[in-house]
């Protein structure tokens, strides 16, 4: 079967989800600006498979390059022992913030460098790869050639740190000769790059003029060598690039390649999209495989109001926000802050205050109030859920609608915000509807338990939507209505009714009141 899907052809037999992140490079140890991108990769791939997709979630470490070379030597490892080091401390928060990739790829592993040097062989066949020689700006931390032009003060324009003049023989990427083909891609296909003004921003640049780049470094020893001159390394973005189509088994072992190519989309951070936008769709070209359908740069996170680096030593290790406040309050705020594409500022009292406000009041106490009424009037046996509120039954379903419509544009706020008016809707139901008041009175029995099994069945659809945002909370919800038999079962149907007999485990609060302003790093 073949559908139309915002203007480009896919194959909905395949019923396929293929999304990414960049691969972090191994500088550094993660801050909250890699787990924004890498929770957000999450949310999209629980979404996905709650709707039936095969989802293919891929992570991973760029570990290559002039600067993990430096980081080693400054504390006298080798490149990989240093890697190994920080590659772990990448996956432990992964772990600790329920990030359900189903690949991890690291640059080092033995069968992405056959491939990639592969891969640079066929682009080299393809006529699109000559030697030359550059003379320019290097920036070490970006991993990125300036000509002098673009510098700033003799500074990289992109991190405003020192960038090194280089002269040296190289490989260069034809990538002029794709400056049309690029253009009339992004005509046709005017969602390929989002949001709307980055893509014109890369629209702007591109259409003044496009240089071939260099892809191969002679000075640089940390590196895949090019397969017919190992006096070379090839370019660590090159090399980092291709993982996309390497971790599928590109071009050697096809099968999830086949299936999950090409991606749905790439999601990475907003200063990396001229590698994303417009660099690697031109290698795909000249390796004549399609382009994936979306690329979407979100922007970014500043700590307090100040830009996030090493020298400032402002970076918040997400652990400690874990462990204070838990995985999915972080993922709820990180998402809920700031509208997906533009850049946000991280507070702790911001943090704290959605805590407080859109966990603990709306949805906290939601579930404790109705559960407790279902303890006092039903003991604790949810009543038949044979006659519901028509009215909120028609809500869950506008619900799921409108919040499939911004899920699928990743504008996760917005589903959120959606999702909180529901919310607030049934707090409001509850005040409108009265239970206390309806208990009083045998006759209006029946009224009240259809009153207490709409609420238990909202209740479950509201664990059904926040499911992709808070994997934990959803199913502790789930619990203690009594509907999850294990650990394993949770309902992602919103039309499922609630058994018979369904006995409610009321627990502690899902999101205790938080009294003080921590600000610990
Ligand atoms: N290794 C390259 C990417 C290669 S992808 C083929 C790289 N690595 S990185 O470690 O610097 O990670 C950059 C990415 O981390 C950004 O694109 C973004 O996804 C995330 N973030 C890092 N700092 C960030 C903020 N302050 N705010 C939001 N996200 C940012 O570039």
């Amino acid at each position: 079967m073949i559908g139309i899907v915002k203007g480009r052809i896919a194959n909905l037999n395949k019923h396929s989800f293929y999304l990414t992140t960049p691969i972090y490079y191994v500088n550094d140890v993660p801050h909250i600006g890699h787990s924004y991108t890498t929770i957000a990769a999450d949310v999209m791939a629980r979404y996905k498979r709650t709707k039936g997709f095969d989802v293919f979630f891929l992570t991973g470490t760029d570990e290559h390059g002039q600067k993990i070379q430096k980081a080693a030597q400054a504390c006298n490892k080798t490149p990989i022992e240093y890697a190994n080091n920080v590659v772990n401390k990448f996956k432990e928060l992964w772990n600790k913030l329920d990030i359900s990739n189903d690949g991890f790829i690291r640059t080092t592993d033995e069968l992405h460098c056959l491939r990639v040097k592969k891969i640079f062989q066929r682009i080299f066949e393809n006529g699109d790869i000559y030697l030359g020689e550059y003379e320019g700006w290097y920036c070490i931390p970006c991993e990125s050639f300036w000509i002098e032009s673009q510098l700033e003060d003799n500074k990289c324009p992109e991190c405003k740190r020192n960038a090194e003049k280089v002269k040296e023989n190289n490989y260069f990427f034809r990538l002029s000769k794709y400056q049309k083909d690029l253009l009339a891609f992004y005509e046709k296909h005017p969602n390929f790059i989002q949001p709307e003004p980055r893509r014109n921003e890369l629209l702007h640049r591109i259409k003044s003029k496009v240089d071939d780049i260099s892809i191969s470094r002679s000075a640089v020893e940390w590196g895949i060598q090019v397969p017919t001159d190992p006096s070379h390394t090839i370019y660590v973005w090159i090399d980092a690039l291709m993982n996309y189509i390497t971790a599928l088994g590109y071009d050697d072992d096809m099968g999830k390649f086949k299936k999950y190519w090409p991606a749905n989309v790439h999601i990475i951070g907003k200063e990396i999209l001229w590698f994303h936008g417009v660099i690697w769709p031109a290698i795909l070209m000249s390796l004549k495989i399609d382009l994936p359908f979306k690329i979407f740069a979100h922007g970014w996170w500043t700590i307090e109001g100040q830009k996030i680096s090493k020298s400032l030593g402002n970076a918040i290790d997400p652990l400690n926000i874990i462990q204070l406040y838990g995985s999915d309050a972080y993922r709820y705020f990180l998402l809920r802050e700031v509208p997906f594409g533009l850049d946000g500022n991280f507070s702790y009292s911001a943090l704290i205050q959605r805590i407080n406000s859109d966990l603990g009041n709306d949805l906290g106490n939601l579930l404790q109030r109705t559960l407790t009424m279902v303890e006092k009037y039903f003991n604790g046996i949810v009543p038949d859920d044979s006659v519901p509120e028509e009215e909120i039954e028609k809500l869950s379903q506008e619900t799921n609608n409108r919040m499939i419509n911004e899920m699928d544009e990743l504008q996760f706020s917005k589903a959120l915000e959606i999702i909180w008016e529901f919310i607030n809707y049934i707090n409001k139901f509850i005040e409108d509807s009265k239970p206390w008041a309806l208990a009083k009175s045998s006759n209006s029995k029946p009224q009240l338990a259809k009153v207490i099994s709409t609420l238990i069945k909202a209740l479950r659809n509201i664990s059904i939507f926040i499911y992709p945002f808070m994997p934990k909370t959803a199913a502790e919800i789930q619990r203690q209505i009594g509907i999850k038999e294990d650990d394993q079962h949770i309902c992602f149907d919103i039309r499922e009714r609630i058994k018979k007999g369904t006995e409610v485990k009321k627990d502690k609060p899902l999101f205790p009141r938080i009294e003080h302003t921590v600000t610990v790093q």
